[in-house]
């Protein structure tokens, strides 16, 4: 050995798991993570999601057996998402704010029947245009950001009249944020939080979630690259973000997780506000086929993905594997 051979071992601190457990920089608990849960009408009914093995959608009552089970595990948030029926999308997505619509009968029933567990609900009318877009269309299909933003205001002043905690726009029109903040303020709503789909690509990773909502048909080979963002930009996530908490957001998200980790390291060396990650479908879907197969071990790639986030700085982690990744930490 080479006397100038280094003092310096870096294995001493991998040597055992004592060790390694007393200086882990980040730890999983049951709190980083939010469930999303997908709602249907009728009663006693749960659909499977073909593209989702695992994941269904419930009609309310079976959602609210579900957030109390939820509860138990940890878990202190759910995001929910809509299943429309056909016979109630038009081309405006005027279902969208209708104050005994579906989300609103869901949050205001979950809000009645279990305590002290936080709603967040999810602001853009993908799932009810005929079209299948985040925002409404003109003569020629061109989305109309201003018009678009007069209902996500109405969407969201319903959501908060139904009890929601944090309106969560998703829809990435400019100037969304400002608007409905102030609405909601003039509302009276002057709790409800506003957690924005800041940095939202237009990502080839959502599949999965348009047939859960079921909205994929109707987008067919249309595109949503004139309001998400392009996947090869960088900047573009930090001015959306800067943006949105000059307009009063008080949480940003970044969409997709794991193809965009670096995004999420970004924004939390850049902003003094909480950063949430979003683990999308088609990232659950990958994790859950592979492991399907026997390729992979689904609990320790689940558990090391989601520590992952909190490791780019995530402080919150919305994923389809949430439940059962509370399962596994306790
Ligand atoms: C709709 C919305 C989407 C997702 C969350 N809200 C899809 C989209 O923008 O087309 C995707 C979530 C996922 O893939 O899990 N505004």
């Amino acid at each position: 050995m080479k006397k100038s051979f280094p003092n310096i071992r870096l294995r001493r601190l991998r040597a055992n798991s004592s060790i390694r457990n007393l200086v882990r920089e980040n730890v999983l608990s049951p709190f980083d993570l939010i469930q999303p849960l997908f709602v249907i009408e009728g009663k006693g009914k749960i659909e499977k999601i073909k593209s989702m093995p695992s994941i269904t959608r419930m009609s309310i009552d079976n959602i609210v057996k579900e957030v109390k089970v939820l509860k138990k595990l940890g878990i202190q948030a759910i995001a929910l998402f809509p299943y429309i029926s056909k016979k109630l999308k038009n081309l405006s997505g005027s279902e969208s704010y209708n104050p005994k619509g579906l989300i609103q009968n869901c949050i205001q029933e979950i809000k009645d029947k279990v305590n002290d567990m936080i709603i967040i609900s999810d602001i853009a009318l993908d799932p009810y245009t005929s079209h299948g877009q985040d925002g409404i269309l003109n003569k020629n299909g061109k989305i109309l950001n201003d018009e678009t933003i007069e209902i996500l205001v109405n969407q969201s002043l319903s959501h908060a009249v139904s009890g929601s905690d944090i309106i969560a726009p998703s829809d990435m029109m400019d100037g969304r944020i400002k608007v409905i903040r102030k609405a909601l303020e003039k509302e009276g709503h002057k709790e409800t939080m506003i957690l924005s789909y800041s940095a939202k690509y237009s990502s080839n990773f959502y599949g999965p979630f348009r047939d859960a909502v079921g909205s994929n048909k109707n987008l067919g080979s249309s595109k949503k690259d004139t309001y998400q963002m392009d996947f090869s930009n960088k900047k573009d996530a930090i001015r959306e973000i800067e943006l949105d908490i000059s307009e009063g957001a008080d949480m940003i998200m970044v969409k997709p997780g794991m193809p965009y980790l670096d995004i999420v390291s970004l924004a939390n060396k850049s902003f003094n506000v909480p950063i949430l990650a979003y683990q999308v479908s088609g990232e659950y879907s990958m994790i859950k086929a592979a492991c399907k197969n026997k390729w992979l071990e689904e609990k320790s790639v689940v558990l090391e993905s989601l520590t992952c986030f909190k490791r780019a700085g995530a402080n919150a982690i919305i994923t389809y594997y949430a439940k059962e990744a509370a399962k596994w930490i306790k």
